[in-house]
């Protein structure tokens, strides 16, 4: 076999990259290990900035997610009983829309199978060869030993994939940092008794409160890295939802959990992102926390920059876009880096409780509330700063 564009796993990274491919004319194969129920099933994180909407719209993947995503104008931060409002879009000119995840992969697997792209799921043994020569892909499905030959390979196959640790020793920096905690999310048939997002600081540590629909909410709770799920029964989980959410007279609204996990929590970049003919985009080069809710959001810039580099090295065999692929993508994902840290440092309980780290925190939560540059400085952030070809 062979194709142009060989893309290992079927995320949101590797589903986008091949739509965008394919509208410049460029074949692609997308190589998944697991089924498609599973990759439709997984839970993660939902909110989309204005650059993800605005990709997906020009990609022509955005009926659902405009009929069923929730504009928000801006977020709530919560703390000792006090509530304060970060107008996003009147700081900006920019909004969020929370839309899930599994909902995008859902639209852009639908995508792909409508324009004839082939997603291959259930392959086993995926492998890279020959990555600064002509590059191979060698996998196993029912029919056995397969192999594609192609011009490039795109390593779009998350944290746990193969793609990164192909690349010879010696290669990638890699930075890492692992907090101590992780968040607890679950999904209820609960009506959010919100309108916007309540990002909340307490003794107790972090809570969020964030929806999928007028109908679903999808609530996190920090907790210690090494919790066990089995010790958060429905009951414990809207107490301690309560507690830290909570304000006198409101609640957070309670209704069946369908779903509830522990994710840990890190901080990862491995640069160059790139090496001979295998470009990394998405988890498989970097992990943020999700305070910052950036992960989705990096991913869909990586291969928004990597499908431009890609065409025009087609187009007119100038590969200097390629070339600066790495360094233009980790611009924005070392900013996304910072952001996300800076958002998790403010409002976890960090140390054991640790007052001075609390005081601190609670300072910087004063200056949200006092200064419109503080604020603007968050929003700006928040919503993700304008894409353009060198950011
Ligand atoms: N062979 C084939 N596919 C693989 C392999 C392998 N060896 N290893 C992993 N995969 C697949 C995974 O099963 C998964 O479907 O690669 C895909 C990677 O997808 P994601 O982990 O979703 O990563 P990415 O597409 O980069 O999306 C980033 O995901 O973790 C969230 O918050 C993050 O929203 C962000 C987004
Ligand atoms: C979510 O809705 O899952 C979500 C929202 C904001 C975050 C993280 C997760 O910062």
């Amino acid at each position: 076999m062979r194709t142009q564009v060989g893309i290992v796993g079927a995320g949101p990274a590797g589903l986008t990259l091949a739509l965008l491919l394919q509208q410049q004319g460029i074949e692609s194969i997308v190589l998944e290990r697991r089924d498609r129920d599973y990759v439709e099933g997984r839970v993660r994180a939902g909110l989309l900035e204005q650059n993800t909407v605005d990709l997906m719209r020009a990609l022509g993947v955005a009926e659902r997610l405009d009929e069923r995503g929730l504009v928000h104008d801006g977020v709530y931060l919560r703390w000792q009983g006090q509530t304060q409002h970060i107008p996003m879009t009147e700081l900006t000119g920019r909004s969020i829309t929370i839309y899930g995840q599994q909902q995008v992969v859902r639209d852009l697997i639908d995508a792909c199978n409508e324009r004839g792209i082939p997603v291959r799921f259930e392959v086993d043994e995926v492998a890279v060869h020959d990555l600064e020569g002509e590059p191979r892909i060698t996998y196993r499905d029912e029919g056995g030993e397969q192999s594609i030959e192609c011009d490039l390979i795109a390593g779009c196959d998350g944290f746990h994939g193969i793609c990164r640790p192909s690349i010879p020793d010696g290669v990638l920096t890699e930075h890492e940092y692992v907090y101590p905690f992780g968040w607890l999310g679950i999904l209820a048939e609960a009506a959010p008794t919100t309108d916007e997002l309540i990002y909340a600081w307490h003794e107790r540590g972090f809570a969020l409160y964030s929806m999928r629909s007028p109908q679903i909410s999808r609530l996190y709770l920090q907790v210690p890295a090494e919790e066990s799920i089995e010790d958060w029964p429905d009951e414990r989980i809207w107490e301690e939802l309560q507690l830290r959410l909570g304000v006198e007279g409101w609640s957070v609204g309670q209704g069946p959990i369908f779903e509830k996990g522990i994710t840990p929590m890190r901080s990862f970049v491995a640069e160059p992102m790139q090496y001979g003919n295998l470009y990394l985009a998405g988890d498989s080069a970097h992990i943020v926390p999700p305070t910052g809710a950036k992960g989705l959001n990096l991913a869909a810039n990586d291969v928004r920059l990597l499908a431009a580099a890609i065409a025009e090295r087609y187009r007119s065999g100038d590969i200097g876009l390629l070339e600066r692929y790495s360094e233009t993508a980790l611009r924005r994902v070392w900013r996304a880096q910072d952001f996300s840290n800076y958002m998790t440092q403010l409002l976890h309980r960090f140390d054991d409780g640790d007052a001075f780290q609390a005081r601190l925190q609670l300072s910087r939560l004063e200056q949200l509330r006092r200064s419109e540059a503080a604020a603007r400085n968050l929003a700006e952030n928040y919503v993700g700063l304008p894409a353009s070809d060198d950011f």
